[in-house]
């Protein structure tokens, strides 16, 4: 049986001292054993996130990192970096950094690999627009993110992926998709994952579903067959983030 991993992505919200704050607050609420947990809050606050989520079933993420070891990189952040402070999970090609920082599903494969050199576990994007899915090529599309986030990946790593499918017309739009359309995609991602690997390798990664979830909506959408888990945003900044964890 796969784990649920719920996680959620704070995008570019809260200061380090809120961070503190917040984590706090939600301790209480999001303690469960049966799932994985993981805040990814924003760069300059993870130290602290790591700090105050101490002692709790709380696992604290990255959202964004470079390829590079280290260099003539202003403004990023490198792997070691992450990992010499605790972090161990790290969001990887969010259609915000495809659309708005210009990186792509090339960038997304070299990321992908630095995270598993060091250890740390990529929780990998993908989705398609509003466009894509009215031209009813969201699973060909989906498929070649995933092929190519995977290019040179091993086996042993990949099992280790966790894979996060969020379609873009569903992200901060309050337009979930329904539990039917995201199971058929994160189907389609498993499959896709088979066909790379082995079935072995496909039964064991986890595949997220991310995109306007709510406390009312998680729990049919995490009871798919295929979706172990969510990402997610707005509401993982809310108390409500309790009851998306504790969905069952
Ligand atoms: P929302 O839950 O706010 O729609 O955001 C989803 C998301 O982008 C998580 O990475």
């Amino acid at each position: 049986m796969r784990k649920k991993i719920i996680a959620g992505n704070w995008k570019m919200n809260k200061t380090p001292t809120e961070t503190v704050t917040l984590i706090e607050e939600l301790k209480p609420l999001v303690q469960n054993e049966k799932e994985d947990v993981v805040f990814c809050v924003p760069a300059i606050s993870l130290a602290a996130a790591l700090e105050a989520a101490k002692g709790s079933n709380i696992e604290i993420g990255a959202q964004n990192m470079h390829f590079e070891e280290n260099g003539a990189y202003t403004g990023e952040i490198a792997p070691g970096m992450l990992t010499d402070i605790g972090v161990n999970y790290v969001i990887i090609g969010h259609s915000e950094r495809r659309e708005y920082f210009a990186e792509t599903d090339r960038t997304v494969n070299k990321k992908v690999l630095k995270a598993f050199e060091h250890g740390m576990t990529p929780i990998i994007c993908c989705g398609e627009s509003l466009v894509q899915r009215e031209q009813g090529v969201t699973i060909d599309w989906v498929r070649q993110q995933i092929k190519i986030a995977f290019l040179n990946v091993k086996k042993e790593q990949a099992k280790e992926a966790v894979i996060a499918y969020e379609p873009i017309w569903a992200i901060g739009t309050g337009k979930v998709a329904t539990s039917a359309q995201a199971q058929e995609v994160c189907k389609a991602i498993r499959e896709c994952i088979k066909e790379i690997y082995d079935s072995g390798t496909a039964k064991e990664i986890r595949i997220q579903y991310g995109g306007s979830v709510t406390a009312d909506s998680a729990a049919e959408l995490f009871s798919q067959d295929d979706i172990d888990g969510g990402l997610v945003g707005g509401a993982s900044l809310k108390p409500d983030f309790g009851r998306i964890v504790n969905y069952r």
